[in-house]
């Protein structure tokens, strides 16, 4: 004869194991970037997740992992590759150490406006370039948007390349933007943006650059007095996946993903224009002084040995393919 004991306890055991299966059903796909939840990023984090859950309808979900969590941008880099992490959102910055073809994309005033820049880049130039991904243990989804890069610092006001002799700049891990900012005179520090805070913080650098979106993102008026519109140079984003986790899926489902990745590209683009319309005035507000009249041409002339010394390694081709649709 049975116990009640006994059924009680078969009877939980199914439960459990039903619990176990259905909770199989679903595949968690953890989504990285390196920005808080209120930034550009986290709404194209959002735009994904509902995208990619509504498409597969719940096959997979999706748990992002924002203000960098899981890292800064190379390190998640290097999770896709060795699986981590399944998706991941990042500028160009330090995807050059991996794939060398993208370093193009970050040459200083290669593009004038944000047109010119989506237009390039949702080309069939740009889905080149998303396919180079495949080469180097990455899968290229979309690309997306951080957007042009601006100068701030906590000593002073910057017009020309001259006022940065000296300053402390940190850049990306990127060795085209260290070239330019060396060439304008500034003293560059490549660092990864987790550490970027405490480093102004401390005095440890006394300047950095990044789009509207990030310095509004990061509250870096708390650091920082100064920002010059400076527009030197435009910061794509992409869209990454982990081939240890897409290789495995049939092409629907792979389809579903670079669906997503398009619908978080669209919602971080709206995103960028909206700060750009109203980003200044808020970091005004909040104490910053900003320069926001310019005149670019002595720092595109100061930056032009960085496209020498990038051509002599990288060649022309691509460069000109740009130039040539810009
Ligand atoms: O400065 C950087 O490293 C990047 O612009 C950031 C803020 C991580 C966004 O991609």
């Amino acid at each position: 004869t049975i116990t009640r004991h006994a059924l009680v306890a078969a009877i939980s055991g199914i439960a459990t194991v039903g619990i176990a299966l259905q909770a199989h059903a679903a595949t968690e796909v953890n989504l990285g970037h390196t920005l808080s939840d209120s930034s550009h990023y986290s709404v194209g984090a959002d735009a994904f997740k509902e995208a990619l859950e509504r498409l597969s309808d719940g096959e997979f979900t999706v748990t992002e992992h924002t203000s960098g969590s899981l890292g800064g941008e190379r390190e998640m880099i290097e999770g896709l590759q060795i699986g981590t992490v399944d998706v991941v959102i990042t500028s160009t910055g330090p995807l050059g150490n991996f794939v060398p073809e993208t370093y193009v994309l970050d040459l200083p005033f290669l593009f004038e406006n944000y047109d010119q820049a989506r237009c390039v880049l949702d080309s069939e130039l740009g889905d080149e370039l998303l396919e180079k991904m495949g080469d180097h243990d990455l899968i290229g989804l979309a690309w997306t948007e951080n957007g042009f890069r601006h100068l701030t610092n906590s000593q002073r006001e910057i017009a020309t390349p001259a006022d940065t002799e000296g300053l402390r700049v940190r850049t990306m891990e990127n060795e085209v933007h260290q070239e330019a900012f060396r060439q304008m005179g500034a003293r560059p520090t490549p660092m990864a943006f987790p550490e970027l805070f405490t480093a102004l913080q401390q005095g440890t650098v006394d300047g950095q650059e990044n789009p509207i979106t990030v310095i509004v993102a990061t509250n870096f008026w708390e650091v920082q007095d100064y920002l010059s519109l400076t527009g030197h140079v435009y910061s794509p984003a992409i869209v990454l996946g982990s081939p240890i986790l897409l290789d495995g899926l049939s092409d629907e489902e792979r389809g579903w993903f670079r669906e997503a990745a398009v619908a978080s590209a669209e919602a971080t683009r709206e995103e960028v224009s909206r700060l750009e319309r109203e980003g200044v005035a808020l970091l005004e507000e909040n104490g910053m002084t900003v320069k926001t009249d310019i005149d670019v041409a002595p720092f595109q002339e100061a930056v032009q040995p960085a496209y020498e010394i990038f051509t002599s390694e990288y060649g022309t081709e691509m460069l000109e393919r740009i130039q040539d649709k810009a």
